[in-house]
This record gives structure tokens, sequence and C-alpha cells, in this order.
């Protein structure tokens, strides 16, 4: 079932655990994802992020994701993942996402602040809920996300920052990377701590990917609601594809069987996020 974002982290923040989000862009990973979530029986976000929008027209996606999640036998949302532009902001709503991120991150705070409050006023006219974020996600290895400086949230800017935009989730910066980690990761879950006395709304950490399971089973104890990850499913698609591409039975093999077989690759690497997210024992 198709349910709002919002209902779905007030839960996960209610029982202390987290929802995965995982970036979609196509069939094959909105249903890898919705098989994920189902076979754990946990609810699960699908985001789309703006930058994939050069290539996937924004309403068929949404009119085919949605079918799925009304289908789906768990909570599904829909979300706008790091969108930069007002314009894909109002399409997404038009179409029926159930949030969307405004990430007005490389702005300075009062910037960020009025941009931000725009968007979340009109979203939430819509009865559509918003992330954004202060501080900013550098990227790591493998990334698809844009370059972010490092910046981590500053408390009393997250405080200021919620109480002024109206916004319904926060992306603290606490030192994940978008990507997979080049060095030892580096996560302040003081910062974190720090940051959930500051806010009461349900906070969000992106770049979930090659993040260590114990940072992120501390981070959900600290107050995030939603991990987003991105870079571990695709390296896994792409691994199937090499392999596939280097195989001669594969090469006369017929793409949809491919992708099938990509779709089956990559759902339980998502499934091994919703289990730790929900904090249930790893099989
Ligand atoms: P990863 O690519 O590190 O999983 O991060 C995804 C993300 O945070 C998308 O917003």
């Amino acid at each position: 079932m198709l349910i709002p974002t919002k209902e779905i982290l007030l839960a996960a923040q209610r029982e202390k655990k987290a929802v995965a989000a995982f970036n979609v862009f196509n069939l094959e990973t909105v249903q890898a994802s919705v098989q994920a979530a189902e076979e754990e029986n946990r609810p699960v976000i699908i985001a789309l992020g703006e930058r994939y929008l050069p290539t996937v027209d924004l309403e068929g996606f949404a009119a085919m994701a949605i079918a799925i999640a009304r289908k789906a036998a768990i909570p599904v949302a829909l979300h706008l993942d790091h969108a930069y532009e007002k314009e894909s902001i109002v399409r997404a709503i038009r179409c029926g996402f159930t949030s969307v991120m405004y990430d007005g991150s490389k702005y300075e705070l009062g910037e960020n602040i009025a941009r931000t409050k725009d968007i979340a006023d009109l979203a939430h006219m819509a009865g559509v809920s918003v992330e954004a974020e202060i501080g900013s996600v550098s990227r790591g290895a493998f990334s698809d996300e844009e370059e972010g400086d490092g910046r981590l949230t500053d408390p009393a800017d997250a405080k200021r920052f919620v109480e002024e935009t109206g916004v319904d989730f926060l992306a603290a910066a606490i030192g994940t990377v978008h990507g997979m980690y080049t060095g030892e990761p580096k996560i302040d879950l003081e910062l974190l701590r720090e940051i959930e006395a500051a806010v009461t709304i349900p906070l969000v950490l992106h770049g979930g990917s090659g993040t260590p399971d114990a940072i992120i089973a501390q981070a959900i104890e600290s107050g995030i609601c939603k991990v987003n990850v991105n870079t571990e499913v695709s390296l896994a698609a792409v691994s199937h594809l090499i392999r596939c591409a280097s195989s001669a039975e594969a090469q006369r093999t017929h793409l949809s069987a491919i992708m099938a077989d990509m779709q089956y690759t990559i759902a339980p690497v998502m499934k091994k996020f919703v289990k730790l997210l929900a904090r249930q024992e790893q099989a």
C-alpha cells in the first residue's frame, strides 16, 4: 500500500527503528525494494533522485512506482531525493510523491532556511512532507551524488533550521559519505545525540552504503529513522552485469532474463539493510 512518508517515519521514531530509503530509477530497482521489504514484513521508501530526471520520465516512473506500491503487502512511500530545483519538486508533488527532499545544503544557513521554507510551505499545502539538509555529506567512492564539503551539522543551527522552515525530517551530516568509504569511517555519534536533543522530528542518515552495521545500529538509537542506500545496491547490479558480459552463455541470453536476474541479485543486498534497520538479527 502507498502510505505517506511521514506516517512511516513517525512510526519508526516511536519504535526506535529505521526504514530503508532505496534509490530507485527503473522497474527492477522498484520491484527489488518492495520484494526485500515484503520478505521482512517492513515498510520501505523508494526514492528517485532528481539527478535521474534527464533520463527517467518522472510522470511515467511515478505511475509505475505508485501502481507497484499500491499492490505491495507492506507500506511503501515514494520520495524525491536530493532535489535542487523547485520545478522538480512541483512535478513530483503533482504526480503523487509522498515526500520530497529539498537540498539547499550548499547555501549558507539563512539562505538555506529561506529556500527550504518556501518549498515546505508549498509541499505542505499539497499534504506532502519535506526532508531538508544542513551541513553537507561528502562523496566517497562510486557514488552518483554531488560532491558535498563534509561540513557537519551544528545542533544549534539544526534547531533554528527546523523551527524556521517547518520541515518534517532532517538530514543530519555526521560524517557519513555518499558512496563507499575510502578510509576508516569517522562518524560523530556524539554530535548526532546533540542534534537529537535539539530537534524532535525524525532524523535521516544519508550515505548508508559501506557504513558499519554497528554504527548504523547506534545511529538508530540516537534518532535516525531513515537510512538512504544507493551505491551498495548499484555495485551489486553492476557486478552482475559484468559477470553477464564476460559469460558466453549470458551473451546468448535475452535481456529480460538478465534484468530479472539483476533484480534477484540486488534484492538480498536491500534485504540486509531492511533487516539491519529493523534491528533484527542478521541471518
Ligand atoms: P549511498 O550511496 O552511500 O548509499 O548514499 C545514498 C544516499 O544517501 C542518497 O541520498
